[in-house]
C-alpha cells in the first residue's frame, strides 16, 4: 500500500474539439491518480492526445468533462506550482544561461535568493561555468538542461514532461534520461512524462499508463518498482516492455 499522498487526481477527464469537418473527441474518460514524489509515464501513439492531457492537467486548457485536482483543488488555470516542460526548447535565445534559469523566479525575490536559486540548479543540471554563455553557443542536450533548471528553478511541486528528449540525437536522448533520473532523485518532484517512446517510460518511470488512439483512454496502467539505475537489457524490462507494446497493440520483439 502506497502511503503516499494523492497529489493530482484526474476523474473521467473529457475534451473535444472543433475543427472543419465539426467536433474531435480527444480525452474520453482519464482517469489518473499520481502520489507525491511519484513519477509517471504515459506512452501512447502519436497524436492520440498526450499533449492535450498535460495542457488540461497543467491548466492550460480547460476540459470539457470530469475533474482535476491538485492536492485537492480543482485545476482551473496555470500555476507556477505546476511546470510543463515543452516538446521542443523554449529557452530564450537572447537571455544567458543565468538569466533564463532565474526568468520565472518572482522579482519580488531578493537578488541574493534568485543568484543562490540559479548556482542551485546550475550545478544540479551540470552546467557550472556556462552561466554566461547564450543559447546558440550550446548544444540540444545543454539546451535541455537549461529546461530542466528553469523549470525547476521556481521551485514547482509538480513537474510535467512533454516529450522533453523529441528533439534531441540519440546518445544525447540516453544521456539526458539519466540525468533526468539523477534529477528526480535529487528533488523527488512530482513528474508526469508523456512520451512514445516504451524504453524511455520503462527506464524512468514509477508507473506506466498506456493511452490508446483517439478518443483516448488508458488500456492498461503497469507498476514499474525496479530500483535505479535500470538496466534495459535486464530481463524484468524486457518483459515491461512486452505487457507496454502489446497493451498499444505493436507487436515487436523486445
Ligand atoms: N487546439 C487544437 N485544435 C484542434 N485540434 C487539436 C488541437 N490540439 C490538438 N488537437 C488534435 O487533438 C489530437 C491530439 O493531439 P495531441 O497534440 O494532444 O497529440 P499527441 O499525443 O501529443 O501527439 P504527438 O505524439 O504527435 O505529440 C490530434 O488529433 C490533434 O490534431
Ligand atoms: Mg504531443
Amino acid at each position: 500500500m502506497d502511503e503516499r499522498a494523492i497529489r493530482i487526481c484526474a476523474r473521467g477527464v473529457r475534451k473535444s474539439f472543433r475543427d472543419r469537418k465539426g467536433e474531435v473527441r480527444v480525452l474520453d474518460g482519464i482517469d489518473l491518480e499520481v502520489r507525491d514524489g511519484e513519477f509517471v509515464a504515459i506512452v501512447g501513439p502519436s497524436g492520440c492526445g498526450k499533449t492535450t492531457l498535460l495542457n488540461c492537467l497543467a491548466g492550460f486548457e480547460r476540459i470539457d468533462g470530469g475533474t482535476i485536482e491538485v492536492d485537492g483543488e480543482p485545476v482551473r488555470s496555470p500555476s507556477p506550482r505546476r511546470v510543463l516542460v515543452f516538446q521542443e526548447s523554449a529557452i530564450f535565445p537572447w537571455l544567458n544561461v543565468a538569466e533564463n534559469i532565474a526568468f520565472g523566479v518572482s522579482s519580488a525575490t531578493p537578488p541574493e535568493q534568485i543568484r543562490r536559486t540559479v548556482q542551485r540548479y546550475v550545478d544540479l543540471v551540470g552546467l557550472r561555468g556556462f552561466e554566461h554563455v547564450y543559447p546558440n553557443q550550446l548544444s540540444g542536450g545543454m539546451k535541455q538542461r537549461v529546461e530542466y533548471a528553469r523549470a525547476l528553478a521556481v521551485e514547482p511541486d509538480v513537474l510535467y514532461l512533454d516529450e522533453p528528449f523529441g528533439a534531441l540525437d540519440a546518445l544525447t536522448r540516453l544521456e539526458m534520461r539519466r540525468e533526468i533520473v539523477k534529477i528526480w532523485q535529487q528533488t523527488r518532484k512530482t513528474c508526469v512524462l508523456v512520451t512514445h517512446d516504451v524504453e524511455e517510460a520503462c527506464e524512468l518511470a514509477d508507473r506506466i499508463a498506456v493511452m490508446t488512439r483517439c478518443p483516448a483512454t488508458f488500456v492498461d496502467v503497469v507498476v514499474n518498482p525496479l530500483p535505479h539505475p535500470r538496466d534495459p537489457d535486464g530481463s524484468e524490462l524486457r518483459l515491461l516492455r512486452k505487457r507496454l507494446f502489446a497493451a498499444l497493440g505493436v507487436e515487436r520483439r523486445v
